[in-house]
């Protein structure tokens, strides 16, 4: 079985943090969100993974290589317009010939792990009967405000019996999850379906036709979390999740005027003193604390500098500077970002701030 996973894809897919600064891949607990669905892939047996990559096709090929780092085999496949996921199978119909096939979007972040789905995929695919192998199986998941998903209806029996993109009146509360799995009957739905009113080709319009041709479409019911990082507001939810789960490990230095309190990371190179660090945090590479406090649920990024400041439940992106600055909470910070405490005058509030910003004040 072979792996494709949407980064670029859609347009839509794994979102820069800011536009001013459109080079990075969102880290979650300072791993690219990217990398969690390649090692998720490698973990249930994947080798070969196909990647869809659109405008920051360099930054994800700089940052993923071959793949090699992950044991598996890396294809890039460039999409030129954001055409929607099922154009993303489209295009990558040499690269996936006539395999089964499990598509992963590249911002979506799940608890469980693949290997279940894939094998449960794989056996029934096995199957002697022609008549029970199914064609596609889909992941949902009960969610509390499915408008903003693909969503599927289940009968009695426990067939899938349809399927909408962003229904403005759902059929039910389970949300198409971003991981699917397809076997090669799935290139002549993308085929023979029509552009959605965003102009995109559905991947969801796409099952619908699987459904619609008397072609049997599995669903799983997905267990723990799932979080569509690509969505408004997710991420720093999503960086509390993975902190909870986090093993702390400690190859930095923090001298003894510093307290550390439950689960801390603190990577190598990164200096810690007269500060308190209460968990679960994780500190990166080579980053400096100084007469501060750092609060449960942050992610600091490589060559970060916190300066006499106070913060808690943040994630900031590397080379970035808080100086100064004492109730620091719920941020999100871009790469190389300068919050600090001025002591020009007039006193006043001096801001530099890319697209899509946001300043709440006290
Ligand atoms: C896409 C799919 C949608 C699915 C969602 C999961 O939506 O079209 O069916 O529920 O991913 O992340 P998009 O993020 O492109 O709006």
């Amino acid at each position: 079985m072979k792996g494709l996973i949407l980064s670029g894809g859609a347009g839509t897919r794994l979102r820069p943090i800011t536009h001013t600064s459109a080079k990075q891949l969102v880290p979650i607990a300072n791993k690219p969100i990217l990398f969690y669905g390649i090692e998720a892939m490698a973990r249930a047996g994947i080798r070969e993974i196909g990647i869809i990559v659109g405008s920051t096709r360099e930054e994800i090929k700089s940052a993923v290589g071959d793949g090699s780092q992950f044991g598996v085999k890396v294809t890039y496949i460039p999409q030129d317009e954001p055409l929607g996921l099922a154009h993303c199978v489209l295009i990558a119909d040499k690269f996936l010939g006539d395999d089964d096939f499990i598509m992963y979007l590249g911002d979506n972040m799940l608890e469980q792990g693949l290997e279940e789905f894939v094998t449960d995929f794989e056996s029934a695919r096995a199957s002697k009967n022609e008549n029970d192998k199914p064609s596609a199986q889909i992941l949902l998941c009960h969610v509390e405000d499915p408008r903003h998903f693909g969503v599927a209806e289940v009968d009695k029996n426990g067939h899938v019996v349809r399927l909408v993109e962003k229904p403005k009146d759902p059929p039910s509360d389970l949300a198409l999850v971003g991981v699917y799995l397809f076997d090669k009957t799935i290139n002549k739905a993308v085929r023979s379906i029509k552009p959605s009113a965003r102009g995109e080709l559905e991947i969801t319009d796409a099952i619908q036709w699987l459904v619609d041709n008397k072609l049997s479409v599995r669903h799983k019911v997905l267990q723990g979390w799932w979080i569509d990082t690509g969505k408004k507001d997710p991420l720093l939810e999503c960086n509390r999740l993975v902190l909870d789960a986090m093993t702390p490990r400690m190859d930095g230095t923090v001298d003894a005027a510093s307290q550390i309190q439950g689960r801390v990371t603190i990577e190598k190179g990164a200096k810690i003193s007269n500060s308190r660090i209460r968990g679960p945090v994780v500190i990166g590479p080579d980053a400096i604390v100084e007469d501060s406090y750092i609060g449960p649920y942050t992610s600091l990024g490589k060559n970060c500098r916190v300066i006499k400041s106070e913060m808690e439940h943040s994630v900031v992106l590397d080379g970035s500077s808080i100086v100064g600055v004492s109730k620091l909470t719920d941020s999100l910070i871009g790469r190389d970002v300068e919050v600090i405490r001025s002591i020009q005058q007039p006193r006043a509030l001096r801001l530099m701030l890319g697209d899509d910003s946001k300043v709440e004040l006290e």
